[in-house]
């Protein structure tokens, strides 16, 4: 494994999760220093577990609804490291139902969870960003962003699209400032979080989701990817290899996603 994030430092918010672990375990292999945020401190002890590098691990137990401690993990990581080089958003909640019957307070949930969240940690660690003249940006959001996908998943797809549009916009103000910004929108990656879409959306519309022989073939052929394709990804579009690929969303679903969106 290269070792090109040697004396860089990343920041993973999500890492408790399926993708955001991956994702920060990948970094650690690649020499990297990284923040781990989620709310479950005992979850993120585990992700770093027997990693080679676990003493260049940071664990910043946050909620990532409260701007106070967004802000105070970013200024924690910062007086540690000395500064930020990558950030990494991977968070959402499981939030999934019928459109009729999602009501304003799950709608709040889903957006505060990844949205939000997503401008509250850039807008906690971009100005040590652009203090360097220099950073990366990494923001998962979700093939749903772009055509509809799961019905159950119409407030977490919606809330896709404006992450991918919110990161373009930022790529495009902070364009000559040294940083950039891009998205990676997953398709149905192996994970628990899949399994709880799958299921909303079996009991939201049975039948739709009884799988005709032709769905089944396709099914087969594209097979739901696993978490280290994200993490490959991740690590890709912060590395310097990607240096000039900036304010993009880069599907990572196997081909799954229709050519018309
Ligand atoms: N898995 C897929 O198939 C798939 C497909 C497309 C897109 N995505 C996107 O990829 C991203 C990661 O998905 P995943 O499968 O890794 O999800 P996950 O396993 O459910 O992980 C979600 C992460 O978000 C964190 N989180 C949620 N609310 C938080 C809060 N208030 N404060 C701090 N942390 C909070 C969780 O922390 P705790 O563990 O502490 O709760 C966890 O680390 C999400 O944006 C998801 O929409 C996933």
């Amino acid at each position: 494994m290269s070792r090109e994030f040697a004396n860089k430092v990343v920041w993973v918010v999500g890492a408790s999760g399926g993708l955001g672990s991956a994702i920060a375990q990948e970094f650690l292999r690649a020499g990297a220093k990284v923040a781990l945020s989620g709310r479950n401190g005992e979850k993120l002890k585990a992700v770093i577990a027997g990693q080679p590098d676990a003493s260049h691990a940071l664990l910043l137990p946050i909620d990532i609804t409260a701007p106070a401690e967004v802000d105070a993990a970013a200024a924690k990581i910062v007086e540690r490291f000395g500064r930020i080089d990558v950030l990494v958003n991977s968070t959402a909640v499981s939030t999934f139902g019928d459109f009729l019957k999602l009501d304003d307070a799950a709608w709040r949930q889903v957006y505060e969870a990844k949205l939000f969240a997503y401008a509250r940690t850039m807008r906690a660690a971009m100005p040590h960003m652009l203090r360097q003249q220099r950073g990366a940006i990494v923001n998962v959001s979700g093939n749903g962003g772009k055509y509809p996908h799961f019905p159950s998943h119409i407030a977490g797809s919606s809330g896709n699209a404006a992450v991918n549009l919110m990161t373009k916009e930022v790529s495009d103000i902070y364009i000559g400032q040294g940083i950039r910004a891009n998205c990676i929108a997953p398709g149905a990656i192996r994970s628990p979080r899949l399994d709880s879409i799958t299921d909303a959306d079996k009991a939201l519309k049975p039948a739709a989701n009884d799988k005709s022989a032709a769905d089944a073939a396709a099914e087969k052929m594209r097979p739901p990817g696993a978490a280290a394709d994200i993490a490959e990804a991740a690590l890709f579009l912060a590395s310097d290899r990607a240096r000039h690929i900036n304010g993009i969303v880069l599907t990572v679903d196997g081909g799954a996603t229709p050519t018309t969106a």
